[in-house]
């Protein structure tokens, strides 16, 4: 039996439900709840369905009989980045994530702890009181040049991390771009775009084979070239064979493709809903200075900022990045008590998902305390997902927590950061919901000096 599902409204002949999208594509992804668990929505000549209920999200999420690859959007820019482990399928996709996993085991991130931390003491080392800071592109810088670090360690020097967090953004907007763009018509075409994109991708190749050539020459001793020595020695564990130059170039190209725009939005997003709840802020800081304090951050200090960990946690639902998450029916896949034909293209939105009033009451009030009320353990399953679930769950869950709690915690105890005056911040959805534009203006934060006893 095929699977039941409504069609969203507003489809035009030809057009499919582009309109609707274009107009508002925020809106219309959260209005699709309203029409079912199951919605039909053309992009452009191609159908495809929205998945909208908890349950059905979850089956999506937890097919583990590979029944389902990651679909056409990601079929585009394969090209670009290789079969890494964000694209790869099935069995080969469980090969590439175990050889990766041993990166972000709990030892490795508590070595990474220190990076975080000491990239965020550099890059806001040049703020001053007063200063107009474009926090988005401050958390991008920030992220960027963590995952850069994290990844080559001490191969190549700050320089070459520093063109290799410069690459990255341009390299990532290539990959957005194609990934949204209709056809394939456009990519092909000789833009200065397209030119600059390839640029982009051959610098970072070449970066990498350089680093790849310094780590091989013995110039770096094991396990001081952070995840890339990690991924040097991993070996298959069937064949017991290491990955080839161009694997490893598809790996790394794949774990910041996930890791870098997702994390960096998500703080952009944070500072913003800091400075909206002043309130919040100064517990948060309260929060880091008494447990934390002046020393520097450690791994246990992680699990120890409960009230951080809930702004965190509510940051991950009403300002969740992924808009949407997509796969393919590879086979004939069961749905809703029918099933999808094998190539149905399926999605869903985490973003709209986050923002379901019947999930979470008054769903945009930013509000750290309903988790206590509710801890997420209590949801229905496919209800909070902002590092996905089953199979293709995020490697780098662990990893962004705790970069989140480092790089928050080491701004929050020097810095009050305040909205710019006049400043209007809006979502713009791309492969994740971004600010336009975040400028906001630094404050020092007014050390409470220890009081002498009498
Ligand atoms: C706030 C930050 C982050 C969010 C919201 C996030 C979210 C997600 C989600 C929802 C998925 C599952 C996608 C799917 O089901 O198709 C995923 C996968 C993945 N993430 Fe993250 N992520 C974040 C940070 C990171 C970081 C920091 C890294 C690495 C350093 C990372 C590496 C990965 C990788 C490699 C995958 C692919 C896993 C696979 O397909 O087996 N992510 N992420």
């Amino acid at each position: 039996m095929s699977v039941t599902y409504t069609t969203a409204p507003g489809r035009v002949p030809g057009l499919g439900h582009a309109v609707a999208l274009m107009r508002s594509p925020l809106g219309f992804l959260t209005s699709l709840r309203a029409h079912g668990d199951l919605v039909r929505v053309d992009l452009g000549t191609m159908p495809s369905l929205f998945v909208t209920s908890p349950p059905l999200i979850h089956t999506l999420l937890t097919d583990r009989k590979d029944l389902l690859d990651k679909g056409r959007f990601y079929d585009k820019v394969r090209p670009l980045t290789g079969n890494g482990v964000i694209h790869a399928y099935g069995a080969e996709h469980r090969r590439q994530q175990a050889m990766i996993k041993p990166s972000f085991h709990r030892d490795e991130i508590t070595r990474y702890i220190e990076v975080m931390r000491e990239v965020t003491e550099e890059k806001t080392a040049h703020w001053r009181a007063g200063d107009e800071i474009p926090v988005d592109k401050a958390m991008r810088d920030i992220t960027f040049n963590i995952l850069a670090r994290t990844m080559f360690g001490s191969v190549v020097d700050r320089a070459a991390h520093e063109e290799l967090a410069a690459i990255l953004p341009t390299v990532l907007e290539a990959i957005m771009w194609r990934t949204v763009s209709p056809g394939d018509l456009l990519e092909k075409l000789p833009l200065p775009m397209n030119r600059r994109f390839d640029a982009a991708f051959a610098q970072l190749r070449d970066a990498i084979s350089r680093v790849m050539l310094a780590y091989r020459r013995g110039t770096a001793e094991p396990g001081t070239a952070g995840m890339l020595s990690m991924l040097l020695e991993a070996r298959d564990p069937e064949t017991g064979r290491a990955m080839s130059d161009e694997e490893l170039c598809n790996q790394i190209v794949s774990v910041t493709m996930a890791g870098s725009e997702t994390a960096a939005t998500a703080m952009a997003w944070l500072f913003y809903e800091l400075a909206r709840h002043p309130e919040m802020e100064e517990r948060v800081r309260t929060e880091v200075l008494e447990v934390v304090g002046e020393r520097d951050f450690e791994m246990a200090d992680v699990g120890d900022l409960p009230y951080n960990r809930r702004v965190l946690q509510e940051l991950m639902r009403v300002r969740q990045p992924i808009l949407v998450i997509s796969r393919r029916a590879v086979r004939d896949f069961p749905l809703g008590g029918g099933h999808v034909k094998a190539g149905t293209e399926l999605f869903y939105s985490p973003y709209a998902v986050h923002r379901d009033p019947d999930l979470f009451p008054d769903p945009l009030r930013f509000d750290p305390n309903r988790w206590l009320d509710r801890p997420a353990a209590t949801l229905p399953k496919g209800a909070y997902t902002p590092f996905g679930a089953g199979p293709r769950h995020c490697i780098g869950e662990q990893f962004a927590w705790a970069m989140m709690h480092v790089v928050l915690g080491t701004i929050i105890r020097r810095w009050q950061l305040t909205l710019a005056d006049g400043a209007k911040v809006k979502e713009m959805p791309w492969a994740t919901v971004n600010p336009n534009h975040m400028p906001m203006t630094v404050s020092p934060v007014r050390r409470r000096e220890p009081v002498a006893c009498p």
